[in-house]
């Protein structure tokens, strides 16, 4: 309604009241009208685009690498140097390979996938790997996690090789 008198409706105060009335009544998110369009909308948009949830990005990609990516892979790498020893840690090795797998999606995520294509298939190639290495975690195999650990290091290299502007890590 505001945007309709800025734009030069002439209105008195009570008129306003009243078509405010009649347009909730007919046009309002309640009113028949209103889920037509919107079933129409969706139709249109396919059944796909109308089940995209509301992903809400906080992070880039840059704060993305450095407060959840390089934490967790370092959890994860520094196996190599010092093996669990009991529960606890091995409990930690598996969230980290947990995090890790699940930033794989965050990376996907609305625009910091700077492609549908190849930085799909990194940021998915960063699942799968993480994934291994949470198995190797959970079957507390050190030999399967070290593997997995040169496997996640060369999905990482592999992503900033190509898109990555500074020195490739
Ligand atoms: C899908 C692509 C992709 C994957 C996979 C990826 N990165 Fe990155 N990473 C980037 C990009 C892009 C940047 C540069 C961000 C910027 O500077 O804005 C970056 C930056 C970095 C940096 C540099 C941060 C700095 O201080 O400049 C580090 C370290 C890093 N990533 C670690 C990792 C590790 C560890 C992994 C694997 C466990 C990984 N990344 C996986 C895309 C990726």
């Amino acid at each position: 309604m505001d945007s309709m008198v800025l734009n030069g409706a002439d209105l008195m105060a009570e008129e306003v009241e009243g078509v405010v009335q009649y347009l909730a009544k007919h046009f309002g998110p309640e009113s028949a009208q209103a889920r037509l369009d919107e079933a129409l909308r969706q139709e249109s948009s396919g059944p796909a685009a109308a089940q995209q949830p509301p992903f809400i990005p906080v992070a880039g990609v840059y704060q993305l690498m450095k407060a959840i990516i390089i934490p967790n892979a370092e959890v994860v790498w520094n196996v190599a140097m010092e093996a669990p020893q009991d529960d606890p840690e091995w409990t930690a090795v598996q969230n980290s390979a947990l995090t890790l797998a699940e930033s794989g999606n965050l990376l996907m995520i609305g625009s910091r996938a700077k492609d549908q294509g190849d930085w799909v298939k990194a940021a998915q190639a960063l699942v799968d790997e993480a994934t291994v290495a949470l198995r190797a975690a959970e079957a507390k195999n050190e030999d399967a996690l070290l593997e997995a650990g040169d496997r996640l290091l060369r999905t990482c290299s592999g992503c900033h090789r190509q898109y990555k502007k500074s020195p490739p890590r």
